[in-house]
C-alpha cells in the first residue's frame, strides 16, 4: 500500500504547470483506434490510468510508445494501431478504470464488434452504461449480455438522431467516435459540453473526421470518411488546476498555476472569489494571491459549465478551514462524499444527508491517519492535510495516482512537506 505523509501549516508559493488533462487523453487514445497509421499525442501525464489505456489498447493489438520531448521533456504517445488483434477489454482493466468503455465506440466503428466486462458499481455509486448501449442499439448495433460480459456486434453502423437522457460525458464521446464511420449523419442532443469532448473533437477533425459542435448540446458527425494519422496536443487538466488553486487558498499561499485556459474554469474561479479568494488570472494563467481568509460558500455541481462534480471534494476539505456552515450539492454521482467520515478523523464537522453535505467550518483541522476512497476524495484528503496542524498519513494513496500526476512532487516544490511511502 501506498501512502502520502504530509506535515501540514506550510503558506504554499512557488509556480507549477498544470499537466495534460486525464479526461481528455483517455478517449482520444481510444480514438487512435479509428485508424491505421500512427497517431502522436502530446503533453500525456504520467498517469496510472493513462497505463491501464495504454494496457487496453496493448491487448487489442496496439502498438503503444512513449518518450518525452521538448526543453520541458514532456511526455508524448505513439499509437499505430495498424493490424487488431483483439476487440475484448477484460473484466480485470475494466475494474482498474471504468471509463475503459470508452474503447467500444471506436471497436465498434472500426471492426463491427466489441466485448467488454459490464463495470460494477464503484465509491461514486452505481456507474451504468445503458446510455452508451442504447445509442449504440441506434445506430444499429445488436447488443447481447451473458456472464457478466457485453457483446456488441453491427453489420454496418448506420447515423441517426439521439437524444441523452443526461448530457454525459464519455457516452457523448463514445457516440461521436461511433458514429465516425457511420453511413450517414449522426445527431447527438443533450450532448455533454465538457472542454474534454471539444478536444476529442479537435483530434478527429485533425485526423480526417467530420464532427461539429462540440461544446454546445448538439453534436454532428457525418460518417464515413475513412481517417488517417494525425499530431495533437491533449488540453490542460482543469480538475488538477482547480484542486492546485483550492491547496494554495487553504493554505493562504501564492501560487501560480500556468497551462491554463482560464475560461475553462470560470465556474470555479467564481466560486473561489466568493469564497474570498483572490485571483490574478492571464492568457494562460491563474495566480492565488496571497492572505486568503477563507468564507463559507455553498456549492452545486452540475454538468459543464457548472461546477464540476470532480472539484466537489477539493471544496468540501476548504469549507472545512472556513468558519461557517457551507452547503455542498451533489447532483452528478449518488456518492461523492465518501471522505466526509474521514475528515471527521481530523476533527471536520460534515454531515452527509444523501446527496447534501452539511459542512461546519471551524477554521481549522488537525493531523490524522485517513484513507483515500477514491481520486478526487483522495486529493481533498491530502489539501486538508496541508491546511492542518501536525502530520496527516492519507493511505491508498494509489487512488490519487490514477489522476494527479507526481502530486508529491507539484506539492514539494511549492513549499509543502509531502513524502510517498510504500508500506
Ligand atoms: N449515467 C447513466 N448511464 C450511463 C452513463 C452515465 O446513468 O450510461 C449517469 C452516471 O451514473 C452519472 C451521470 O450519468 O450519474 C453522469 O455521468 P457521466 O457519464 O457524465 O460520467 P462519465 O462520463 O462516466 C466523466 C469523467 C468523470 C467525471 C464525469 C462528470 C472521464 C473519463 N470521466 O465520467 O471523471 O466525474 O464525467 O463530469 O471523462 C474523475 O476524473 O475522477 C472522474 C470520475
Amino acid at each position: 500500500m501506498r501512502s502520502f505523509i504530509i506535515e501540514g501549516g506550510r503558506r504554499l508559493e512557488g509556480e507549477i504547470r498544470a499537466s495534460g488533462a486525464k479526461n481528455a487523453i483517455l478517449p482520444i487514445m481510444a480514438a487512435t483506434l479509428l485508424t491505421r497509421e500512427e497517431c502522436v499525442i502530446h503533453d500525456v501525464p504520467d498517469l496510472l490510468d493513462v497505463g491501464t489505456m495504454a494496457d487496453i489498447l496493448t491487448g487489442l493489438g496496439a502498438k503503444v510508445r512513449f518518450g518525452r520531448d521538448g526543453a520541458g521533456r514532456r511526455r508524448y504517445v505513439r499509437i499505430s494501431a495498424n493490424s487488431l488483434t483483439g476487440c475484448e477489454v477484460s473484466a480485470e482493466l475494466m475494474g482498474d478504470m471504468r471509463s475503459s468503455i470508452v474503447v467500444m465506440g471506436p471497436l465498434l466503428a472500426r471492426l463491427g464488434k466489441a466485448r467488454v466486462s459490464r463495470p460494477g458499481g464503484c465509491s461514486l455509486g452505481p456507474r451504468p452504461i445503458n446510455f452508451h448501449l442504447r445509442g449504440f442499439e441506434t445506430l444499429g448495433t445488436r447488443i447481447r449480455e451473458s456472464h457478466g460480459f457485453v457483446d456488441a456486434e453491427t453489420p454496418g453502423l448506420v447515423g441517426r438522431e439521439i437524444t441523452l437522457d443526461f448530457p454525459s460525458v464519455t457516452t457523448t464521446e463514445n457516440l461521436i467516435m461511433a458514429a465516425i464511420h457511420a453511413d450517414g449523419r449522426t445527431v447527438i442532443r443533450n450532448a455533454a459540453r465538457e472542454p474534454e469532448v471539444v478536444d476529442l473533437q479537435n483530434f478527429l477533425i485533425a485526423m480526417g473526421g467530420r464532427v461539429d459542435g462540440a461544446g454546445s448540446d448538439t453534436v454532428t458527425v457525418t460518417g464515413g470518411k475513412r481517417l488517417h494519422g494525425a499530431e495533437h496536443t491533449v488540453i490542460p487538466d482543469r480538475i488538477e488546476i482547480g484542486t492546485y488553486l483550492a491547496a494554495a487558498a487553504i493554505t493562504s499561499g501564492d501560487v501560480r498555476v500556468t497551462n491554463v485556459v482560464p475560461q475553462h474554469l470560470d465556474a470555479v474561479t467564481a466560486k473561489l472569489r466568493e469564497a474570498g479568494v483572490a485571483l490574478e488570472q492571464g492568457n494562460d494563467h491563474i495566480r492565488v494571491l496571497p492572505g486568503t481568509r477563507l468564507k463559507p460558500v455553498d456549492v452545486k455541481t452540475m454538468p459543464y459549465p457548472g461546477y464540476p462534480t470532480d472539484l466537489g471534494p477539493p471544496v468540501m476539505s476548504m469549507m472545512c478551514f472556513a468558519e461557517g456552515t457551507s452547503l455542498i450539492t451533489e447532483n452528478i454521482f449518488e456518492k461523492r462524499f465518501a471522505h466526509a467520515e474521514e475528515l471527521s478523523r481530523m476533527g471536520g464537522s460534515v454531515e452527509v444527508l444523501s446527496r447534501l453535505a452539511v459542512v461546519r467550518g471551524t477554521g481549522r483541522l488537525s493531523g490524522a491517519r485517513v484513507r483515500a476512497p477514491d481520486l478526487r476524495a483522495g486529493a481533498a484528503l491530502v489539501l486538508a492535510g496541508l491546511g492542518a496542524d501536525g502530520t496527516t498519513t492519507v493511505d491508498h494513496a494509489h487512488h490519487i495516482e490514477r489522476g494527479y500526476e507526481h502530486m508529491d512532487d507539484k506539492l514539494g516544490h511549492l513549499g509543502a512537506f509531502v513524502r510517498k511511502v510504500e508500506n
